[in-house]
């Protein structure tokens, strides 16, 4: 069987693809430090996967742990490297522990990929990588490292890591895989986005709203140059990204080198379009008031998707009524996420 190591893989993104892998055939080993995620996770990847998964609690930046791991599991073909840190103004606040915690965890999986002749890479990269567009929709050739913050700077340096490191060795594939907005939950909902604390995003906040554990969204801006004034975003389904995953480990089996995929749907929608559309799918109202725009925000973000298409035969093929309406199933199931 094809084994895949999963960094950050009982975290939301990686949660959904470990499911989409299993049933795809792959075998699943996964190693989060649990960081951003619980261990309750796991059997709902089982159950939903149909097999067993094979979980370490290891820190990616410990170069001992992640040594055991690789050691202890010879059978590990390809990585997905979801592994990392992701608040944007936490970043701004402490940019060397995400520095330290993305870059660290890049180099010593890497290191560990090359001791152990691993040369099948999938990175979970981000739009952010684009920083403010010049132009919309975004293309792979567009210009990339002018992110503002911590986070973004990280994924543009892993990715700069990831090149170089495919120039020194002509055996290694790499696919940076460039996610627009990942939204929604597995239509089962039993698992789905889980963020600690506040969310910082906007669905998770609308689906707290929505059950009731926050009184009214805030809607930050609405002075955008955008047809309502509010910013516009390409909101992707989780599992359509999970299938591109599986879509991008059957590449890098093909090729070798590095390549930048975007994995988005090509369409933008606005806030106040996901407000309209998820207060349809769960049939619940969503207050909403008018706030400043939040700081570093960008008015219209959304991929030009071809080239998914192109080298991987992927598009996204969930629209954001079906975003909306496995949010809610996920959310109104677990108000409290997996401590339900
Ligand atoms: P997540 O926080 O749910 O998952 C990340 C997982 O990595 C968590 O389970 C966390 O515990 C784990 N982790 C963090 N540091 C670790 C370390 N040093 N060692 C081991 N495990 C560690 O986030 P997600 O939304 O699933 O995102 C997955 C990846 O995709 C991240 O790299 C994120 O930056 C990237 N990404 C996410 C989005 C998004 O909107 N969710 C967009 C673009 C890119
Ligand atoms: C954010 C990150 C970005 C990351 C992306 C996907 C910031 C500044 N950027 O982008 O680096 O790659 O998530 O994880 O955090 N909104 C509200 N009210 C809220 C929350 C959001 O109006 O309570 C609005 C935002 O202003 C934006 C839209 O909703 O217009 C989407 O916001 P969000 O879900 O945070 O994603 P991004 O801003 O695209």
């Amino acid at each position: 069987m094809n084994t895949v190591l999963l960094t950050g893989g009982a975290g939301y993104i990686g949660s959904h693809t470990a499911v989409c892998l299993m049933r795809c055939g792959y075998g699943v080993i996964i190693a989060d430090n649990l960081i951003n995620s619980v261990r309750e996770v796991i059997p709902r990847i089982e159950e939903l996967g149909g097999r067993a998964v094979r979980f370490h609690e290891v820190d990616m930046c410990d170069e001992r742990a992640v040594e055991e791991l690789f050691s202890a599991s010879p059978d590990i073909g390809s990585v997905i490297h979801f592994a990392g840190l992701k608040c944007v103004p936490e970043s701004v606040r402490e940019p060397l522990r995400y520095y330290q915690n993305n870059l660290g965890a890049t180099v010593t999986l890497m290191q560990a990929m090359q001791r152990h002749g691993v040369k099948r890479l999938v990175f979970s990269s981000s739009a952010t990588v684009y920083g403010d567009p010049e132009t919309v929709p975004i293309s792979e050739t567009a210009p990339v490292g002018g992110c503002t913050n911590a986070y973004g700077r990280s994924k543009y340096i892993s990715e700069c890591i990831m090149q170089d490191a495919c120039k020194a060795d002509a055996e290694l594939s790499v696919v940076l895989l460039r996610y627009f907005n990942p939204i929604g939950a597995d239509e089962s909902g039993r698992i789905g986005e889980n963020p600690f604390g506040v969310p910082n995003n906007l669905l998770p906040y609308v689906a707290q709203v929505a059950v009731g554990r926050r009184e009214k969204l805030f809607v930050n801006g609405n002075d955008y140059p955008t047809p309502d004034g509010t910013g516009v975003r390409d909101y992707i389904h989780v599992t359509d990204l999970a299938r591109g995953h599986e879509r991008a480990l059957r590449y890098t089996e093909a090729h070798k080198g590095c390549e930048a995929i975007n994995l988005g749907t090509g369409k933008g929608a606005s806030v106040l379009d996901v407000v309209r559309e998820f207060s349809n799918a769960s049939g619940v109202d969503i207050p909403f008031e008018f706030a400043p725009r939040r700081p570093g925000d960008i008015a219209v973000c959304y991929a030009d998707p071809r080239k998914a298409w192109e080298l991987l035969g992927w598009k996204a093929e969930k629209d954001l009524h079906d975003m909306c309406l496995d949010t809610w199933r996920w959310q109104s199931a677990n108000p409290n996420g997996y401590t339900d």
